[in-house]
């Protein structure tokens, strides 16, 4: 390829900015720490995974062989049997979220779709481009789901075959909706496992909670009917990528024939990406369970450390179990976006990703929140509701 001195002073200019903000990223919760320098070789190929990876396409530039078995290690992690389950890698979080709307629409056509407040924004736009009815339902304190407002809105409803939209690990605070006691609930009110539908996001906490010691429910095995993460948050990937595991009974629903590709679909996308197959199998096999498992620990440490390093400084910030996402009053403007923090009012997060090997990052962040918070108590009388924590 062949640039202009120009634009390739503009590529050298751009390269230069993305080294110095490599590990920028402390608000939000990619991970920036992979290397997928071995995988190089295959840009120069048109990889396209277009349509399902268990059928020979007549595109011979696939990558199946290898969304195979990462969909096969997803079966065993989300503990569901490989022969009765059906996924792919998807584009994101978002599209692996819309994956199993679509499925459950279709298992019920006229159902609303539940979900709460705390859910990610990517929830409405589904439901809205799948002319889905929907139901926002009220949370707890820490952002998991209210059972009770759910239970009573179901009822209120009269609805016989709800749809329930789980977070398993909310976005701002990653809280993880309580799947066991929706399910008993649902039964108490006489809505059997059958006649619903429960979608499981667990866009970060997909690939913490199956590597801790006390998970909260959140898998096939405690009643999801499908599942999806991001590969580009806890696993990390230069490009935005996500896993989704549905029950293949349910995906045969949707399943068509293509005569163009001589094969069958039963994707979102037409064209797939084969190269962030390739990434996601490298990133499964560059790690056994146990080194998972340190990664995450690390993680979780670290998160604890900043808790325990607010608190002592008189900073009401917390976390949920499980969960890399440490919560606390959102700080001035300035700080906020010197650290680029995710806020959401009245609270701000940070979240303890794997590429912070050490607490430099943290320690600076929360000298700045602390600092912030004594120039906001002096102010009190000007903006008196900075610190009011709910
Ligand atoms: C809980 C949750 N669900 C879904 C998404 C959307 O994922 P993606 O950005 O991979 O589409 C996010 C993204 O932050 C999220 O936090």
């Amino acid at each position: 390829m062949i640039l202009s001195a120009t634009n390739q002073n503009r590529l050298d200019t751009f390269w230069d900015y993305c080294l110095e903000h490599q590990y920028f990223n402390i608000g939000y919760p990619e991970s920036a720490d992979f290397d997928y320098s071995t995988l190089y070789r295959f840009f120069n190929f048109s990889l396209n995974n277009c349509g399902d990876w268990q059928e020979s396409s007549n595109y011979a530039l696939n990558s199946f062989d290898f969304e195979k078995e990462v969909m096969k290690y997803y079966a065993d992690l989300f503990q569901i049997p490989f022969k009765e389950s059906w996924g792919y890698v998807t584009n994101g979080g978002t599209e692996g979220n819309m994956f199993g709307c679509y499925l459950a629409r279709e298992l019920f056509p006229n159902a609303t779709l539940y979900y709460s407040k705390e859910t990610h924004y990517s929830v409405v736009k589904i439901a809205k481009l799948l002319r889905m009815k929907s139901c926002i339902i009220e949370c707890l304190d820490n952002g998991e789901i209210d059972t009770d407002d759910l239970i009573q809105k179901i009822e209120g409803n009269k609805d016989r075959n709800p749809i329930i939209f789980a977070n398993i690990g909310t976005t701002m605070s990653g809280a993880v909706d309580n799947i066991k006691a929706i399910k008993q609930r649902l039964k108490q009110i006489g809505i059997e496992r059958q006649d619903f539908y429960l979608h499981a996001d667990a866009a970060l906490s997909g690939m913490i909670l199956p590597f801790v010691d006390n998970p909260q429910p959140f898998s096939f095995a405690d009643g999801v009917d499908s599942i999806c993460l991001s590969g580009h948050k806890m696993i990390g990937s230069p490009i935005p990528c996500g896993i989704v595991v549905a029950k293949r009974v349910n995906v045969d629903r949707i399943s068509v024939d293509v005569d163009y590709i001589s094969a069958r679909d039963q994707t979102i996308s037409g064209s797939r990406n084969g190269h962030s197959v390739l990434m996601m199998w490298a990133a499964i096999n560059s790690r056994s369970s146990q080194q998972w498992q340190q990664r995450i620990q690390h993680c979780l440490q670290m998160a604890q450390y900043a808790v325990d390093k607010f608190q002592a400084a008189g900073v009401p910030a917390w976390r949920n179990p499980n969960s890399i996402t440490v919560v606390f009053p959102c700080p001035s403007e300035e700080v906020w976006r010197k650290h680029h923090l995710a806020v959401s009012e009245p609270n701000a997060h940070l979240i303890t990703t794997a590429h912070h090997k050490d607490t430099q990052k943290i320690d600076i962040l929360i000298t700045d929140v602390i600092a912030d918070q004594q120039d906001v108590i002096t102010d009190q009388q000007t903006t008196p509701k900075r610190f009011a924590y709910s």
